[in-house]
């Protein structure tokens, strides 16, 4: 008895140092009150943050000092280990935030992720404090507009995963990029438009940066340096994206070739290449994009440095001559291929599409002499969802196969020498469909009504045609409109609808329409651009708050 006696108090003597002890941890851990996770002197030093910010949009108003808000853990864009309760993630990307970067963030020592990307630090520098957040593993300051050197204090950070350092408005700088050598972890780096042009030592850095895997480095004014050496091509990089910059082929190509075997993704657009892409691209077989846009190529025959991995092509804006079947036709992976503005030629017929089953965006304009011979029975076997095929020779019908493609969103043949009837099964045969521009062709006829079941129908061009009879009913929800250079007549007064809100550009000049013009073009909020010049309206011009551009004045009939 007295045993189980002196078990009972024992029992109950446990239970109360156990529960004591475990309010202690908990409040140690807490701030004192039950539920709360959030750690006082971290919240603290969040506010002094938010001080010296100005937040316009109320961005950061669950933040504050009142007791309800108490739990800083549960603050937008704070998030805190759930073991330690300490503040580990500061996501306050794109918030309109305005100010400075409060000192006080360093206090938050147990930081591993910062992103203050898509602000306005109004050219002011990036604090060199930051580069004691020695636990950091991510930190974006993408487009905020810091400006000036780069702190070398950011090579500190040696747990850096990945860096976002790009500036948009070109006005970060970094003479020496040395300091990123010590970043060991590194396998994301993002510098678009930083000023590199002091930083010679850029190549030799990113060498060493031996986890690299993706590296932005656009438009930052880089040129040929000289090859580090010994040369360590052992590098992981996968995603190398230079364009902008000021590289020639006989430099760049071997040093790629040299730098990772393993790449699956090059882009070099707008640069100073010239020449013929060189034959060992071909032997480049993880290769799944390629971006050669707007550089000097020249050559027949580029298919024969294209590896067959290739998935996304794009080889806008150069000099290439040769045909499309032979450049692209037994590229069996491709999805994206963009290959206007060159000088190919061709009679596209269904065989060029043999081997394209996963095509998915088609970008042949601008290509003197490509025509198009398909069979009006045609039904391919992929579904695209952006054609492209400005000054290609389409017509003279409207391209029939169009009407199996589900997925369509943007649809441009315009200038294709098209001489028909506009189907009345289009656009219904793509409901997500947003763009379409038929401009620049002999189209006829009526118009069938576009406007059903479209959700986001944003940017029509039927100008220049020979389209008649009454106005169009319009698609919702578009913001330009350009019906100009038709043959459209009748009246407009029954012009706005519900939807006609978005109307941002307008444009009916150089039709037949007559009568009164309608009252509402004063109540379109977004409507900047509007023209009814040569026309044949009468009566008096209404008012019109919010344009900015009109035309209609010189139109003889109007009073
Ligand atoms: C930011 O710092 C500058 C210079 O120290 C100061 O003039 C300005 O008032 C500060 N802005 C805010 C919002 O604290
Ligand atoms: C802590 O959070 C992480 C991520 O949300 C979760 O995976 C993990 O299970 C949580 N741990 C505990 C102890 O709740
Ligand atoms: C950066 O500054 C430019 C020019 O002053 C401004 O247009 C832009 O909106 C700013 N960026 C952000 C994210 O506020
Ligand atoms: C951080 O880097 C700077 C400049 O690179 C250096 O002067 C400083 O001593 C470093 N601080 C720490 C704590 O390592
Ligand atoms: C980039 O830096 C170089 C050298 O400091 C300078 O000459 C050039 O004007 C800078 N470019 C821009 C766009 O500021
Ligand atoms: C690019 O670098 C050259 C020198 O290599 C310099 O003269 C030029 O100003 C730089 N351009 C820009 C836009 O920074
Ligand atoms: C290249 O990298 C490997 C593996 O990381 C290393 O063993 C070798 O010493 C490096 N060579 C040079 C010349 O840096
Ligand atoms: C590429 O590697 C080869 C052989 O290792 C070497 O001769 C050449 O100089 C290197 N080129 C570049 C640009 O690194
Ligand atoms: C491609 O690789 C093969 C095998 O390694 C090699 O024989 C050939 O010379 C390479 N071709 C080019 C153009 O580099
Ligand atoms: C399709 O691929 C096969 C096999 O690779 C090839 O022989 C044929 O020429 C390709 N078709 C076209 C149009 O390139
Ligand atoms: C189009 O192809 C058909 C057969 O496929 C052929 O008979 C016709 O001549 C071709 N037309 C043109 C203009 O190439
Ligand atoms: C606006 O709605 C009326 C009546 O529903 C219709 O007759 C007219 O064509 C529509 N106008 C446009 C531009 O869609």
């Amino acid at each position: 008895m007295i045993v189980g006696q002196k078990f009972f108090q024992h029992l109950q003597l446990l239970v109360i140092v156990l529960f004591l002890s475990w309010r202690a941890t908990f409040e140690h851990s807490t701030g004192t009150e039950v539920g709360i996770k959030c750690l006082e002197k971290e919240r603290e030093a969040l506010l002094k943050f938010k001080d010296e910010l100005i937040d316009e949009h109320g961005r950061l108003s669950s933040w504050g000092s009142e007791k309800y808000k108490k739990d800083c853990c549960k603050w937008r864009g704070v998030t805190c280990d759930n073991q330690t309760n300490h503040i580990v993630e500061l996501d306050l990307c794109d918030m309109a935030l305005r100010g400075n970067v409060s000192i006080s963030l360093l206090e938050i020592q147990h930081l591993e992720y910062l992103d203050l990307s898509y602000n306005h630090f109004e050219y002011s520098k990036i604090p060199q404090f930051i580069g004691s957040l020695g636990r950091l593993q991510h930190l974006y300051l993408d487009g905020s507009n810091f400006s000036g050197e780069i702190p070398h204090h950011l090579g500190n950070l040696s747990e850096l995963n990945s860096l976002g350092l790009s500036s948009f408005h070109g006005s970060l700088t970094s003479t020496s990029l040395d300091w990123l050598s010590r970043l060991n972890s590194l396998n994301y780096l993002y510098m678009r438009s930083v000023n590199l042009t002091m930083a010679t030592d850029w190549l030799q850095t990113i060498t060493k940066l031996t986890k690299l895997q993706r590296l932005e480095l656009y438009s930052c004014n880089l040129s040929m340096v000289l090859t580090p050496s010994p040369f360590n091509a052992s590098n992981s990089l996968s995603d190398f994206r230079l364009s902008g910059n000021e590289f020639s082929s006989s430099w760049i190509f071997p040093l790629v070739f040299n730098l990772s075997s393993s790449l699956s993704y090059l882009d070099l657009r707008s640069n100073k290449l010239q020449g013929e892409i060189p034959l060992s691209l071909r032997n480049m077989t993880s290769l799944t994009g390629l971006d050669l846009s707007n550089n000097q190529f020249t050559g027949e025959e580029p298919h024969l440095a294209l590896p067959s991995s290739l998935s996304y092509l794009y080889l806008s804006d150069n000099m290439f001559t040769g045909t499309v079947t032979q450049c692209i036709g037994s590229l069996s992976k491709l999805e994206d291929v963009d290959i206007s503005s060159n000088n190919f030629e061709d009679v596209i017929t269904e065989s060029l599409f043999f081997n394209l089953s996963h095509l998915g965006m088609l970008d042949l304009s601008y290509n003197q002499g490509i025509s198009f011979n398909i069979s009006s029975g045609w039904n391919p076997h992929f579904q695209l969802t952006d054609v492209f095929l400005s000054r290609c020779k389409v017509g003279p019908h409207f391209p029939i196969w169009l009407r199996t493609q589900k997925r369509l969103e943007y649809l441009d043949i315009s200038n294709a020498e098209i001489s028909d009837t506009f189907p009345d099964w289009f656009p219904k045969s793509s409901p997500k469909l947003w763009a379409l521009n038929v401009s620049h062709n002999n189209f006829h006829g009526v118009l069938p009504d576009l406007s059903s079941n479209f959700s986001r129908f944003e940017f029509t061009d039927l100008s220049f045609n020979h389209f008649n009879g009454s106005l169009p009913i319009l698609p919702p929800n578009g913001s330009v409109v350009d019906l100009s250079s038709n043959e459209f007549s009748g009246s407009i007064t029954n012009l706005c609808n519900e939807t006609s809100c978005y109307w941002h550009f307008l444009d009916l000049s150089n039709n037949l329409l007559s009568g009164q013009l309608p009252d509402c073009f004063a109540n379109l909020p977004n409507l900047q651009y509007l023209n009814l010049a040569h026309n044949n309206f009468s009566g008096k011009i209404p008012s019109l708050n919010t344009v900015s551009y009109t035309r209609g004045q010189e139109n003889p009939n109007s009073n």
